[in-house]
């Protein structure tokens, strides 16, 4: 068999996972506020961008080019469930954009609503972030319901993924795939920490008056 993911998105995922059932453990525990959620939401915030840029500098199947599927071979595969590629299979793919970008917003609305990091708008504006953070998780733990249950049942039928998932090799995957190094993938991960940190302390200093349509400061009501 040969390697279909690299170390670092597998790392990457299952790093993901975690975050994601502390951050669900904390929220719905009433800690939203509270210092785990935000060095946990802080840190999956990092992991996202990574993602993304991933996504276009990484590699081979990490690439969104590589497995955004056309809509013929999605066609294709939910009427026959065949594919003869590798990586994600078409409806996999179409599922990892939405959930990538259902994080996005969760953790968008996240920053938006915390009291911590959100200096900058109206207590109006973060309430509202507030009301979509709660709205966004119940479209979120559905949509990762469904991601679990699908790897699972593919596992099963003997596609191996989740196994793929952990030691990164696919019986489908050609041999010659290019695989970048730790130098990328770790200037990559500074690159997003940089940029996180610089929207956290943007929050906390910028002047969203305008857009926001009231008066501004979280301590003005
Ligand atoms: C025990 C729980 C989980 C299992 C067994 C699991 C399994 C998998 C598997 C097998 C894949 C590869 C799919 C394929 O071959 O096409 C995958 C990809 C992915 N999973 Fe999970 N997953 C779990 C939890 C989660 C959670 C909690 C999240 C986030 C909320 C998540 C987000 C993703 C994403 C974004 C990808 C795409 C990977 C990439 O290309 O970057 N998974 N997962
Ligand atoms: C995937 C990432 C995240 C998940 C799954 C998540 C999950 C949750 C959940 C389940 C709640 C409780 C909602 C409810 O009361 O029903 C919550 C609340 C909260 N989260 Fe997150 N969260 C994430 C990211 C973030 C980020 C990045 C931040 C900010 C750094 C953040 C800040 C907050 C705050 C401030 C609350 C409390 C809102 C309030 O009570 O007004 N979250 N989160």
């Amino acid at each position: 068999m040969n390697r279909v993911w690299d170390r670092f998105l597998r790392s990457y995922h299952w790093l993901q996972a975690l975050l994601f059932v502390l951050l669900c453990v904390s929220g719905f525990a009433g800690d939203g506020q509270g210092l785990v959620h935000h060095a946990a939401g802080v840190a999956i915030a990092v992991l996202a961008l990574w993602r993304v840029l991933w996504g276009f500098a990484g590699s081979d199947t990490a690439r969104f080019s590589h497995f955004l599927p056309r809509v013929s071979t999605l066609r294709h595969y939910l009427r026959t469930g065949e594919y003869r590629g590798y990586g994600h299979n078409p409806l996999a793919a179409i599922m990892v954009l939405l959930m990538l970008a259902l994080l996005v917003l969760q953790i968008g609305t996240g920053f938006f609503a915390s009291e911590l990091i959100n200096m900058s708008t109206t207590v109006a504006f973060a309430d509202r972030a507030s009301d979509w953070h709660a709205r966004l998780i119940g479209i979120l733990l559905a949509a990762t319901g469904a991601h679990v249950l699908a790897a699972i049942t593919h596992e099963l039928k003997g596609d191996r993924v989740i196994m793929a998932m952990l030691h990164g090799r696919q019986a489908k995957a050609p041999a010659g795939l290019c695989f970048q190094g730790v130098v990328r993938a770790f200037f990559l991960l500074a690159v997003s920490l940089v940029l996180v940190l610089l929207l956290v302390s943007a929050l906390g200093q910028l002047d969203f008056q305008i857009w926001s349509r009231g008066t501004y400061g979280r301590a003005e009501a």
